[in-house]
């Protein structure tokens, strides 16, 4: 049998071979590291997400080689499938740039600033896209927007005010549950994720939307202001479900489990959804078999400070050298004028987060 032809796509200068019908965002995702697009919207294992927030864009400066016209407007790279040839600018395209900088102002419009009491601070995609591409203030004039609280059930909080409406939760309860009992409501800047009539939600899965909602609309009440998450430590375990796998990761304090998540790959997407015995009932250590410190392959608040070591934490894919074609320059040798920085520790060098043993080191 014959191969199927791969599609040869060249993403910030680093070129890889995909199967036709990839998505840039994918392709990207291949190739690893910075070079792959943020996303707010698109989930892999959630069918027809993406194309709703445009954190993804990307310039296609060259469109096939049989056309190698550059697309007039930047695409969104979760939706725009390779062509073979095709070369596209991310981090290394200032009108990328410009635009991700025009998107996060977009979505802060109406988000309140509530990281200092926001469950998902520390964790939360949109926080991390304001540090990476946000501006200081905001040209908005208008009060933001409000609404009714709306109580829909034990497990699961709801603030709206925060949703930036990338649908994920509604494919998700779509795709996972067999009754969906919430959806958009309303239209326009009135459009508002709601249940008919303040109905609780029920499934066994729902708890899953807690985990693919990007920002806090979605907070585990069973864990709601018990702690700051980069206080906690993430520990992989299992049980033995009757419901689901019983994969999960455990968020501890000493020997108490403060909450229970699905266990996220480094895209921040779940990798095995988890039932809601196992997320909000199971929050002692005996109703688990521990397996180890999780492995946070993220660069992010979790990632720092953790544990001492390699143990727990794996340095993010920095491909910076390959995308300029050169190393960076270090326009500052930090140890030549500082005295604080000893000679001889090069904290770049050291594997995981600095440790109090690695100062003593001569
Ligand atoms: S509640 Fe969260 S997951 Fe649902 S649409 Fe809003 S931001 Fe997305
Ligand atoms: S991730 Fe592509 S539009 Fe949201």
């Amino acid at each position: 049998m014959s191969e199927t032809p791969k599609f040869k796509v060249t993403i910030d200068n680093i070129s890889i071979e995909v199967a036709p019908g990839t998505t840039i965002l994918n392709a990207a995702r291949m190739i690893g590291g910075e070079v792959a697009p943020p996303a707010m919207c698109y989930y892999s294992k959630l069918k027809d997400s993406g194309g709703k927030c445009r954190t993804c864009l990307c310039e296609v400066s060259k469109g096939s080689e049989k056309d190698p016209r550059p697309m007039p407007k930047l695409v969104a790279s979760c939706r725009t499938t390779v062509m073979d040839g095709m070369e596209v600018k991310n981090i290394t395209s200032p009108k990328v740039a410009d635009a991700r900088k025009g998107v996060v102002e977009f979505l802060l419009l109406n988000h309140p600033l509530d990281c200092p009491v926001c469950d998902q601070a520390g964790e939360c995609n949109l926080q991390d896209l304001s540090y990476e591409h946000g501006s200081e203030g905001t040209r908005y004039e208008f009060d933001r927007r409000k609404f009714e609280k709306e109580d829909i059930g034990p497990y699961i909080s709801l603030h709206m005010t925060r949703c930036i409406m990338c649908f994920r939760c509604v494919y998700a309860a779509n795709q996972l549950t067999e009754t969906r009992e919430h959806g958009i409501l309303e239209r326009g800047d009135h459009a508002q994720i709601g249940t008919f009539l303040n109905k609780a939600l029920h499934s066994e899965f729902i708890g899953n939307v807690i985990d693919v909602c990007p920002v806090g609309a979605l907070t585990d009440k069973t864990f709601r202001f018990k702690n700051r998450v980069w206080f906690t430590k993430p520990v992989d375990a299992h049980r033995d479900c009757p419901t689901c796998s019983g994969k999960a990761r455990l968020w501890m304090r000493g020997e108490e489990v403060f909450r229970v998540t699905a266990r996220k790959d480094q895209w921040g997407e779940v990798e095995e959804w988890i039932c809601n015995d196992c997320r909000f009932h199971k929050k002692e250590t005996k109703d688990w078999v521990i397996e180890g410190p999780t492995n946070v392959k993220r660069n992010s608040v979790i990632a720092q400070g953790h544990y001492a070591g390699t143990v727990g934490t794996k340095k993010p894919q920095v491909l910076i050298d390959k995308v300029i074609g050169k190393q960076p320059k270090f326009l500052m040798e930090i140890h030549n004028v500082s005295d604080v920085n000893s000679k001889n520790i090069d904290l770049s060098k050291i594997e995981g987060p600095a440790h109090s043993d690695d100062f003593k080191k001569k």
